[in-house]
């Protein structure tokens, strides 16, 4: 089939190019003159684990394009994906629209046969609604269908995910257009559930799927704590909890807080639309708040810590919101460590994908070290954001000779304790008393 994606972010990026795989043409268009350029020089915008290689295998397939122009990537397509992003406002909490409808609009006018318009951007409740009837206002003759196509595809993990998900869901409301999801998603048939719903369902499944998880992750950070006070172990306790099918035992990991461009967003926006159609959303807005506590509470634990040095330096190892990743967006790192500067903390930071997204971020106001050995150098303490398997396997020795005082906050808990412990650190980790 031909197919065109609107958006080259971490949605449309690693979908087109898995696409291309499946046998589809793809044109994948945004509007950034330099992200469009990049990729046709065969040069990836973005960090995601295998995109690389299938990007380099599926560009000589010559079914792989990339254009800025909406008129001329659209031409043929069965399927418009809607892949662009969907920030949310900073006070209102509203999901910001207008990318989607930008898009909507200058489609209307290019758009010359029958076309499903797929909304692979998180967005609020009743946006195919929307979408179908703006277009048809822009362009009376036009012939589309929009369908809901949530996508669940995990950062870091988005190639997998995208040839192994758990399950495929289809909003839509026409039959005509689900005779074209159905040819699409051929690949997929008899491997994975496809779950048909109505658009509006298919709408809302997304957003609960992702407070679901955030909620989850809440509870166990919560439960960390409550272990840790109790004189328990936070894993011996998932574990147990998790083994009951009905609860299952993923997402039961506490840690600084959960972040990225997903799981804050979306309860926020869900929160904000129970609210704005009087069905409160109560579990949802506790997990938002104790969200927001707990980096707090993250960056008081580090600040008690050196509360009686002159001058203490602070090394930060990790900045991505999560390991596999160099997305700093909502990174529950960097929060912690715009409150350690509130305080005019003296930080030393490194992660090993992210340090270009963070330095957009944090500018000047923190020291960028080449690697986990020279951020420690001469601190007081280390202390770990983020889940980085290359933090699980550090040479405490050698660290422990360059660091002016041997202590290791771990709140990703990745570091063996005995082996910390021998190697002279005083170590502090979640979730275990
Ligand atoms: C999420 C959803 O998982 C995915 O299905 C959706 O489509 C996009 O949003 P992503 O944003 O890539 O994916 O991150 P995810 O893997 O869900 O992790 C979110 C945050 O929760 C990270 O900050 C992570 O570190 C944290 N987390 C996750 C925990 O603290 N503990 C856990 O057990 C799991």
């Amino acid at each position: 089939m031909k197919i065109a994606i609107i958006g080259t972010g971490y949605v449309g990026l690693p979908t087109g190019v898995g696409l291309v795989e499946q046998g589809h043409h793809v044109t994948c268009i945004d509007k950034k003159k330099s992200t469009i350029n990049s990729l046709n020089a065969g040069k990836l915008t973005l960090f995601e684990n295998g995109l690389s290689e299938l990007f380099e295998k599926n560009r000589k397939t010559g079914r792989l394009h990339f254009t800025t122009s909406i008129k001329e990537g659209i031409k043929d397509a069965e399927i418009i994906i809607i892949a662009v992003n969907t920030p949310i406002h900073a006070i209102t909490k509203e999901v910001d629209m207008d990318n989607v409808y930008a898009v909507a609009c200058e489609l209307a006018q290019y758009i010359e046969k029958y076309t499903v318009i797929a909304m692979k951007s998180t967005v609020p409740i009743g946006t195919g609604d929307k979408i179908e009837a703006l277009m048809k206002e822009k362009n009376s003759n036009i012939d589309i269908d929009a369908v809901s196509l949530p996508e669940f595809l995990r950062e870091g993990h988005a190639i997998h995910d995208f040839f192994n998900p758990d399950r495929i869901i289809v909003g839509l409301n026409s039959t005509r257009a689900r005779k074209v999801i159905e040819n699409f998603y051929k690949p997929f048939k008899g491997k994975v559930p496809i779950l048909f719903v109505s658009r509006r369902s298919g709408e809302i499944i997304k957003y609960a799927s992702n407070a679901f998880l955030a909620m989850k992750i809440h509870f166990i950070n919560e439960m960390s704590d409550f272990c840790e006070k109790s004189g328990a172990n936070v894993y011996e306790v998932a574990e147990g909890v998790g083994l009951d099918t009905r609860i299952g035992s993923r997402f039961l990991n506490p840690g600084p807080g959960y972040g990225g461009s997903c799981l804050p967003k979306d309860t926020n926006a869900i929160a904000h639309m129970g609210r704005k159609i009087d069905t409160p959303m109560s579990l949802i807005e506790a997990a938002i708040q104790g969200n927001e506590w707990r980096k707090k509470q993250i960056a008081w634990r580090i600040l008690d810590s050196v509360k009686d040095l002159v001058n203490p330096k602070i090394c930060i190892l990790g900045l991505a919101f999560k390991a596999d990743t160099d997305d700093c967006r909502e990174s529950p790192a960097l929060t912690v460590i715009e409150y350690l500067l509130e305080r005019k903390m003296n930080l030393v930071v490194f992660d090993p994908q992210a340090m270009k997204n963070a330095k957009n971020l944090l500018e000047d106001k923190v020291t960028y070290a080449k690697d986990e050995y020279a951020a420690a150098k001469d601190a007081d303490t280390m202390v770990i954001l983020t889940e980085w398997g290359c933090f699980r396997n550090l040479d405490l020795k050698k660290i422990g000779k360059t660091m002016r005082t041997k202590k290791i906050m771990d709140f990703r808990n990745l570091i063996n304790q005995e082996h910390a412990k021998n190697a002279g650190f005083e170590y502090c980790r979640i979730g275990v008393s």
